[in-house]
């Protein structure tokens, strides 16, 4: 079968309301209620009050299509399947049907109008674990519909449970359903779930009788509810048996106006490819961002605005890679635009500000890039001078580290004046930086800072927040003693004579989320540690700082004298949550508390 885009959806929709849903329209890219999250992930985001049991205007049975934004793994994009941006198809039952309805359904969709066969079909369920059982009931269903255990797979939390969107809300066990693309296995592990591409997931029924608490507590949410997803650039591409989604008719305008404005070939084919495909999909996200009907999120260096300018930056060197001609990302916004303006009237209104925007970003961030280039020129003029063809590692990476610079530039620079790169040599200062960071870090903070990945960094700024809040709600008694700091949580010891209660745990918790919410900027002075103190900054391992410190300030609200690093500014901590609270040694308690993420 050859499907539309279009088709898709109004099959979809109509299909839905046939069995008794109301249509509503999809909402914007930007939550309404949900400080922990930056962008909408999911169709259901916007109708969680009514998961949760408000009364929705249209009845108890939804369908709707979904903007969507996931950039957690935007690192990703470039292979044949990830998106930063999708569209997800939906149906809700507001403690309504169940999974009998909503699996019979999604199997009559997917067979009887979409046309695939029920052979090609591959489902998960949820396996169970300690206090929730395996869920046999998804599995007898996915029985009596024909499909035979040996294409059911039971897997664990990891892979069979969703949600909640945010840090907490509805969430509960799913069945996820695969298409046999009828390629080989890549292993004797290969199982739906795996990434090799034989396998692919394009819808998903989640069965939302949980709701996680704040204090990260599974409880039963007393309603029944069904929460579907199903991408729309996935199954298009598997409807009409494209390789990958950028040869659909949703990317294939956007690639090919990519090439036709690209002036060079990369040696590498695959690199080419990425590039086309990053250019592609950053772009048509940024588009729909910036041509949302809330008009609220712009390129710049905090939370969402930071996300965006990611994205068009992203964008722009692989555009230059490419060498895309003058006016790209006008002419490339416009295909956007053209293509979805029906659907998504709000890009066309708002067409000035998506192209203004992009232009204005793309021009912030040449800028920048002609400050490193007229440095390479130089140090390349005074190379030549020396018959040195070949730039050192190190120079690259100062490049790279001062001016921004990606190596990919300098190479291709280098090229251009008949030069090369040891690339190795970057690789080797690049982590040789790297290690003198945590070195460093090591040194400065007994504390035990592991690493300068962004979540610790992220971590550290929440630690400083912490400190404040118990100096706030406890008093200037609770003071510091150590803390420790993991990828995965932060450890923060303080003088106490007492347990805390469960109020002020909440007051502090509160309190750090507020600032975070405040969006303060983290500003970082360097001066001595006596002018710091003068300035009232806790400075807590004073033997170890020189004359000469650094002092972080965040607002009015905390001032400390600290090595770093730190973030920018508290809007990129997402989120903050206490786990713990307990007895460290006498007079000393101990708090274990992590952040959420930004997506
Ligand atoms: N909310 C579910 C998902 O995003 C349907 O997969």
């Amino acid at each position: 079968m050859k499907l539309t885009a279009d088709e898709l959806r109004n099959k979809y929709l109509n299909f839905f309301q046939s069995k008794g849903h109301t249509i509503i329209s999809g909402a914007s890219l930007i939550p309404e209620n949900d400080p922990t999250v930056l962008f909408t992930t999911a169709g259901m985001h916007p109708l969680v009050p009514y998961l949760l049991g408000q009364k929705h205007p249209a009845g108890t049975r939804l369908t709707d299509v979904q903007k969507c934004v996931r950039t957690g793994d935007i690192d990703e994009v470039g292979d044949p399947a990830h998106l930063t941006f999708f569209e997800m198809l939906g149906n809700w039952s507001l403690n309504d049907y169940f999974k009998k309805e909503a699996i019979t359904w999604s199997f009559e969709f997917l067979t009887k109008e979409l046309g695939f066969k029920p052979e090609q079909l591959n489902v998960t369920v949820f396996a169970g674990e300690e206090g929730i059982p395996r869920d046999d009931e998804a599995i007898e269903i996915w029985k009596s519909l024909g499909i035979p255990e040996e294409r059911i797979f039971p897997s664990p939390r990891e892979d069979n449970w969703w949600g909640p969107a945010g840090q907490t809300g509805p969430c509960g066990p799913d069945t996820e359903m695969f298409i046999d693309t009828g390629k080989e296995k890549c292993g004797e592990h290969c199982r739906p779930g795996c990434h090799c591409g034989k396998y692919i997931e394009i819808w998903n029924d989640v069965f939302m009788q949980y709701n996680k608490t704040a204090e990260g507590n599974y409880e039963p949410l007393g309603r029944h509810n069904v929460d579907t997803g199903m991408g729309v650039e996935r199954t298009i591409c598997m409807i009409n048996g494209y390789p990958t989604v950028f040869e659909t008719e949703l990317f294939a305008p956007i690639i090919g106006k990519i090439r036709e404005l690209a002036s060079k070939t990369l040696d590498d084919p695959e690199a080419q490819t990425k590039a086309e495909r990053i250019i592609a999909d950053h772009l048509r996200t940024s588009v729909f961002i910036l041509g949302d009907q809330k008009q609220c999120v712009k390129p710049g260096n905090i939370g969402a605005n930071y996300v965006l300018r990611r994205l068009i930056r992203r964008s722009v060197r692989y555009a230059k890679m490419l060498g895309l001609a003058a006016g790209y990302m006008q002419q490339i916004a416009e295909i956007i635009i053209g293509e979805y303006k029906h659907v998504y009237p709000e890009l066309d209104q708002n067409r000035e500000t998506v192209i203004h925007e992009l232009v204005a970003e793309q021009e912030r961030f040449e800028k920048t890039l002609e400050q490193g280039e007229r440095e390479f020129n130089k140090i390349a003029t005074v190379m030549k001078q020396h018959g040195q063809m070949q730039l050192g590692g190190r120079t690259a990476f100062k490049l790279y580290d001062t001016y921004g610079f990606p190596l990919e530039f300098t190479i291709e620079l280098a090229t251009e004046q008949g030069m090369t790169v040891d690339r190795q040599g970057y690789e080797e200062a690049f982590n040789k930086h790297q290690e003198l960071s945590r070195t460093t870090s090591a040194g400065s903070f007994k504390a035990g800072l592991q690493d300068h990945s962004e979540v610790v960094t992220r971590m550290h700024t929440a630690t400083h927040l912490l400190h404040a809040a118990l100096h706030q709600v406890l008093g200037p008694t609770a003071l510091q003693k150590g803390s420790n700091i993991t990828p995965e949580r932060l450890r923060f010891d303080f003088t106490w004579p007492d347990k805390m209660t469960p109020e002020q745990i909440q007051q502090v918790e509160d309190l750090v989320n507020q600032k975070i919410r405040e969006a303060i900027p983290v500003v970082k002075t360097s001066l001595t540690l006596d002018e710091a103190k003068a300035q009232g900054a806790t400075a807590l391992f004073t033997a170890k700082y020189g004359e000469q410190v650094t002092m972080y300030t965040i607002g009015d609200f905390s001032k400390e004298v600290c090595g770093g690093p730190h973030v920018q500014n508290t809007s990129e901590l997402g989120g903050f949550k206490i786990q713990k609270e307990q007895s460290s040694s006498a007079g000393v308690r101990r708090i274990k508390a992590v952040i959420t993420n930004l997506q």
